[in-house]
């Protein structure tokens, strides 16, 4: 008997197959059974009747309960009114296990419920397609950079060094070499591989103990991070826009099903071509201003700032040259005003914010030592790194791509716990 993934059920029509899977819901009209039965790659509606089957199977239908583990057999039917368009006549069942009390029922359900159940809840149809889109979505990441010749070096996750802000570290003793921090970001170790390897990438976790508990942080978040020799800023900002139009594209061609599931208005994905919008900083704080905004110049821009630029554009928005004292250390003094630096963070439309942040790296010794300094840093972790605007120092830029906020905006999801399968938020580290 010839078992076959659900996903392949259209290649054996008049064929006899057998599914091993799960009880996704089940129905009855009495004299016809209808059981849905999914197996990671897709649901199938299998029919059973007294004729089809011996009479012993066609009574466990009343034991069969909700994400029972069972294996069926039957011959695959054209039918264009089954959600795949085939399903199946099912000549025999065989229950591997009966589910007791599985606790997600198909109704709705309260956030937190459906959070305490994270392991459960995964195998949802909308939890499905989500976590289907982001399996694409990273490949299409990866396809992007080896077509352009990057290479993955990578950067380790325990780092003695602090990549972005001494504010959100997550720190543990190191045996006898004091402190060592889990990753905000690869991008230093980026740095050094681009000078060896020219066009790099890593891809990874990121950690950022962040108290902010709003519907864009995490704890543990995935970072694919792109470093480029020889790449001055605006030679950047164009690759950034570039990969962001390639995912988007990849994503409605292979995840058209998925994107179905979640009602996503495929319409706003389709606009996403280069080139995006380009305002400044300061642009965006004087648009900010008449918005009713009460940021003042100099500041970050809060998550609401965010949220009204975003919303401003059919397309992603670059906001440019933020004041240095906003900024991380690393980043390079604009040349013709020293209050800012050369750096940018992409914005996605519909309200989602930033996506990606990215910079021109300061490649001048003295001026790079003077900012660690000022940043109140500890100059002897910084060695190595320094050690690179030493030795055939170049300009070279790059930056850091979200996987959870791309995913979030592209699937339009309320909050960003759901595009990653275990989040990680200051209050939650079960299960
Ligand atoms: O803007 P960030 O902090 O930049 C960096 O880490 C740079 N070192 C990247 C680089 O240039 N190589 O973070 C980059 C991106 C953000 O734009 C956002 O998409 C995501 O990482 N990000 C988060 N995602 C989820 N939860 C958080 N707490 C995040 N913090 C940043
Ligand atoms: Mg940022």
């Amino acid at each position: 008997m010839r078992f076959t993934y659900i996903e392949e059920i259209g290649k054996h029509v008049g064929e006899e197959i057998l599914v091993k899977g799960w009880l996704y819901n089940k129905r009855s009209s009495g004299k016809i059974h209808f059981l849905q039965v999914r197996d990671g790659t897709g649901i199938i509606q299998c029919v059973m009747t007294k004729d089809s089957v011996s009479p012993e199977i066609f009574n466990t239908y009343d034991q069969l309960t909700q994400e029972s583990s069972l294996e069926v057999r039957g011959e695959v039917r054209e039918d264009k009114r089954a959600p795949e368009g085939y399903e199946l006549e099912l000549k025999d069942v065989k229950i591997i296990q009966i589910a007791q009390d599985y606790p997600i029922a198909p109704k709705e359900h309260r956030q937190p419920f459906l959070m305490k159940h994270r392991h459960l809840w995964l195998r949802s149809s909308r939890q499905h397609a989500i976590l289907k889109v982001r399996d694409e979505l990273i490949y299409a990441i990866r396809s992007f950079f080896y077509e352009r010749k990057f290479v993955l070096v990578g950067a380790p996750f325990l780092t003695g060094a602090i990549g972005e802000s001494a504010t959100t570290l997550f720190e543990t003793e190191y045996f006898g070499e004091g402190k060592a921090y889990l990753a905000q970001t690869g991008q230093l170790y980026n740095e050094a591989a681009c000078m060896a390897f020219g066009k790099v990438f890593c891809f990874g976790p990121s950690f950022r103990a962040e108290k902010a508990k709003t519907r864009r942080h995490l704890t543990e978040f995935w970072q694919v991070e792109a470093e480029m020799a020889y790449y001055e800023q605006e030679d950047n900002l164009k690759l950034q826009e570039e990969l962001v139009e390639y995912i988007v594209k990849w994503v409605v061609e292979k995840n058209k099903k998925d994107l179905e599931v979640l009602e996503r208005d495929l319409s706003k994905l389709e606009r996403i071509k280069t080139p995006f919008v380009r305002i400044s900083y300061d642009e965006a704080i004087e648009i900010l201003k008449k918005e009713g905004s009460d940021i003042k110049w100099g500041k970050d821009l809060g998550g609401d700032d965010e949220t009204i630029l975003s919303e401003m554009y059919e397309k992603p928005v670059f906001v440019c040259n933020y004041p240095k004292k906003a900024r991380a250390f690393y980043m390079k003094p604009h040349p013709q005003n020293k209050d800012l630096v050369l750096c940018a963070d992409l914005l996605a439309p519909e309200g989602y914010g930033e996506i990606v942040g990215g910079s021109e790296r300061n490649d001048n010794y003295d001026s790079l030592v003077e900012r660690i300094k000022e940043e109140g840093l500890p100059l002897d972790a910084y060695g190595w790194y320094l050690d690179l605007r030493k030795y055939g120092s170049v300009p070279h830029s790059g930056f850091g791509l979200g996987i959870e906020r791309i995913l979030t905006w592209i699937c339009k999801l309320p909050h960003i716990r759901e595009s990653i399968p275990f989040p990680r938020e200051i209050y939650r580290l079960y299960p």
